[in-house]
């Protein structure tokens, strides 16, 4: 129910507008569990790999739900293009979108660091001009920017050569990626995959 439907009840205007404040987002959990079901066979099961080219399936548990609805939009207008995202998202109404990012966007991450290649110390340091939007540790704050804490270090390069290469299209993130190496690249994705309290599998807490 919206907000200005309500208005001419001042009571129960009053009471949504608290339960508004403290839950921002939108969509239906249990709902969003269910329509889930399409995705757990990549994103429900740790370590699961797309095979060509091969890196880890992102973790999405415990990402922005509004990240999620984007991405998600993305792969349907082919803005961001992998051929069996695409095909899953093609389908999705607002609604679904809405509803598993909310599910997806409760788990929580308990802890175990990533196994890395990458140098994590220097990738703090190299790290540090990401910090204002990604969050000092890969935690953002603002639920625009994708939490990078806890993601897998191969799906992070991958990401990160894509912006450079252009194949993946930001232009906030092409600037940023543009500056890194190879290995600022792998360095910096050691370290924000090192992080903890970030995303995790799906499922898993
Ligand atoms: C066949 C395996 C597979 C299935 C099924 C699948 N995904 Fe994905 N998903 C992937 C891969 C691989 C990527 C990374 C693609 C890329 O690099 O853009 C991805 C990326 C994503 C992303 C972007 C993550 C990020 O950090 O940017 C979201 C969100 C997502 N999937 C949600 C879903 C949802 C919701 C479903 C079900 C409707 C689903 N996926 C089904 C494999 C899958
Ligand atoms: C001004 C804000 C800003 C800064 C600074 C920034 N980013 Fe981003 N980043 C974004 C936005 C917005 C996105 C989502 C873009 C999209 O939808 O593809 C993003 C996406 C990403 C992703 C993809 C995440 C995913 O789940 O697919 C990675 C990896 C990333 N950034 C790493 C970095 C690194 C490393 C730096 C520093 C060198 C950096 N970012 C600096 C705004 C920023």
């Amino acid at each position: 129910m919206k907000y200005d439907s309500v208005k001419f009840l001042p009571g129960v205007a009053v009471l949504l507008m608290f339960g508004i404040g403290q839950a921002q987002a939108v969509g239906d959990s249990e709902q969003g569990q269910k329509k889930f079901y399409t995705c757990a066979g990549c994103h429900a099961i740790t370590g699961y790999s797309n095979s060509y080219p091969s890196y880890h399936v992102p973790r999405i548990g415990g990402q922005h739900a509004d990240y999620v609805v984007a991405a998600l939009k993305a792969y349907q207008t082919a803005q961001r293009k992998h051929t069996s995202m695409q095909a899953n998202a093609t389908t999705l109404s607002q609604d679904d979108m809405e509803d598993i990012a909310l599910y997806v966007s409760r788990f929580r991450n308990n802890n175990a660091a990533l196994p890395v290649t990458g140098d994590v110390g220097k990738g703090a340091e190299k790290a540090g001009l990401c910090a204002g939007c990604h969050g000092e540790d890969g935690n953002s704050e603002d639920s625009t920017y994708p939490k990078l804490a806890g993601q897998y270090e191969s799906y992070l390069i991958k990401a990160l050569k894509e912006y450079k290469s252009g194949s993946r299209k930001n232009a906030i993130m092409a600037g940023f990626a543009a500056g890194l190496s190879d290995e600022d690249i792998t360095d910096i994705a050691a370290y924000y995959a090192s992080q903890k309290h970030g995303l995790n599998t799906v499922g898993k807490e």
